[in-house]
């Protein structure tokens, strides 16, 4: 199994126009993903995509993208219950097992997150985060919320405790997240992750392109 690259470009490039040209500079590999806003979808049209949300069906529900939808254009993978989701649009645990049994029902590959706090306990958040998801979906991403965006990456020896315990419950593929970069994401593979999930280093091409 070759290791991947999940790239969540969250609510970025600011126009289209820098979409497209970021787009343009991502080599083709099928190991590399790209997750970025829904509405720059169309301009992907050489890498492989990702949706970084999805909701449950189609029909009255303002702003939101259905399973189907993504599967009608043909698009694969879908993260779930990102910590930013969790935090700023309120998505509980049940709205997320939800969200993922949907997904599974139209056979889309979920990349799962989950992770902890500063100062909560790792285990105990990752079993409870975990609990209803034993089999199925395609990857869990192990993304300390205390590492996103700080620059403060988890210690690889750290996150590797989070790994065996995320194997162990749902024995998929692991992958880190948390201020990933060209210097450290091989520390992570190094301790038997299967991959990483990429925020801001994914919008710095160069930076991208070493990785890759
Ligand atoms: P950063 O790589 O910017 O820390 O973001 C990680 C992340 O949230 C990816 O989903």
């Amino acid at each position: 199994m070759k290791n991947l690259i999940v790239a969540n470009w969250k609510c970025n490039p600011k126009t289209a126009k820098e979409a497209e040209r970021l787009f343009r500079k991502i080599p083709f590999k099928k190991e590399v993903i790209i997750c970025p806003p829904a509405l720059y979808f169309h301009l992907g049209k050489k890498v492989v995509l990702g949706s970084q949300n999805c909701f449950l069906e189609s029909g009255a529900y303002t702003g939101e993208v259905s399973p189907k939808m993504l599967k009608s254009l043909k698009i694969k993978y879908v993260i779930l219950g990102h910590s930013e989701r969790r935090t700023y649009f309120k998505e509980t645990d049940e709205l997320i097992k939800e969200k993922v049994k949907a997904c599974l029902n139209e056979k889309l590959k979920v990349i799962l997150c989950v992770g902890e706090k500063k100062g909560e306990k790792m285990i105990n958040v990752l079993k409870k985060q975990l609990s209803s998801f034993k089999k199925g979906v395609f990857a869990v991403a192990y993304e300390p919320i205390w590492a996103i965006g700080t620059g403060q990456a988890c210690d690889p020896e750290k996150a590797e405790k989070a790994l065996s315990l995320i194997k162990k419950e749902t024995g998929s593929r692991v992958l880190y997240g948390g201020s990933v970069n060209s210097k450290n994401f091989k520390d992570y593979l190094k301790v038997g992750f299967d991959g990483v999930l990429v925020g801001g280093a994914s919008l710095k091409i160069e930076e991208f392109k070493k990785m890759i």
